[in-house]
């Protein structure tokens, strides 16, 4: 598309938006981060409007690879608005983490189709860790490459993730064997391995003292070849950051911990409302039967 089609477009889209008032900042805000706000991404954030579920689009909370993080408030109250950029030159890093995963086999494997299938894959999991007893945002809606989860902060200010918190050793083991009974509920409950865990993606509720596990789009079930090799980094990753607090617990140990099935534990079997998300909320996903490279 032209840059002279886009700047009509982007001029309709905003035109539209002036009447709805859903975004705080002027358009040169929009401007700035066009590798972002595409006109689809505009266009999708607009129906998120006219639904309610994003009122007003405030503040910008992350720039990552391949996401940004926007904070949001509509009728589910404040909300984290989760967008993959379509344009992200790094997208080839998710397929490990989405071709072999047998939920994701019948994915056409363009770049778009990529992308929407690990949005998807992103909100199925929060779904899956949440049913698990684990605490992390809860899934509101995706659609395409946009996701909408449970903010988690408080009046519009974000929990700080573990490695920004201040903490002495006893805090720190708490954290410790809170996050090792997370993978172990991932592990066992839900069958899932987090495959990017650090301190980077687990933010502190310190009011409640209580580990927040998020960004769970490379999330791979038990069945995924590389399951028990992503166990194994993450233990690594965890290890790693809780040593210079006096913690350290052996890699097979850790594991056998993660491993472990306790009486109170449900199994989370394969899920009809993930089905139904299937078939339904994301269509263009969906569409898609055919295998073409
Ligand atoms: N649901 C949420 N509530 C509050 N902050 C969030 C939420 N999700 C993400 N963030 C913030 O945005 C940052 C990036 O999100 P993340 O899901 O880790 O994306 P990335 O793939 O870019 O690492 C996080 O470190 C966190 O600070
Ligand atoms: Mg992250």
């Amino acid at each position: 598309m032209s840059q002279k089609k886009i700047d009509k477009q982007m001029k309709q889209i905003e035109d539209k938006r002036a009447k709805g008032r859903i975004f705080k900042k002027d358009s040169s805000f929009l401007k700035a981060e066009e590798n972002v706000f595409d006109v689809p991404t505009l266009k999708l954030l607009y129906s998120f409007a006219n639904k309610g579920i994003i009122s007003e689009l405030g503040g910008s909370i992350s720039t990552g690879k391949e996401a940004n993080v926007f904070y949001a408030t509509g009728n589910e109250g404040e909300v984290a608005v989760k967008i993959y950029r379509i344009n992200s030159s790094t997208f080839k890093a998710m397929d490990p983490y989405i071709l072999k995963d047998p939920r994701f086999t019948h994915i056409r494997h363009s770049r778009k189709d990529i992308i929407f299938a690990w949005t998807q894959k992103e909100y199925q999991n929060l779904l899956r860790i949440n049913k698990a007893g684990i605490r992390a945002p809860r899934p509101v809606t995706f659609d395409r490459n946009i996701l909408v989860m449970e903010f988690m902060g408080e009046n519009g200010i974000a929990y700080p993730s573990l490695k920004d918190v201040k903490m002495d050793d006893e805090d720190a083991r708490l954290f410790y064997d809170q996050i090792i009974e997370n993978m172990r509920r991932m592990y066992v409950r839900a069958s899932l391995v987090h495959a990017d865990l650090s301190e980077y993606n687990i933010l502190i509720d310190i009011e409640n003292e209580e580990a927040v596990i998020i960004d769970v789009g490379q999330a791979v079930t038990l069945n995924h070849p590389n399951a028990r090799e992503f166990l194994t980094r993450d233990i690594e990753n965890i290890k790693r950051f809780f040593k210079k607090y006096g913690i350290d617990e052996g890699t097979k140990e850790i594991a056998e911990r993660i491993k472990q099935k306790k009486e109170e534990d449900t199994i989370i079997e394969p899920d009809p409302e993930e089905d139904a998300v299937d078939a339904g909320n994301n269509e263009k996903t969906n569409e898609k039967e055919t295998k073409e490279e």
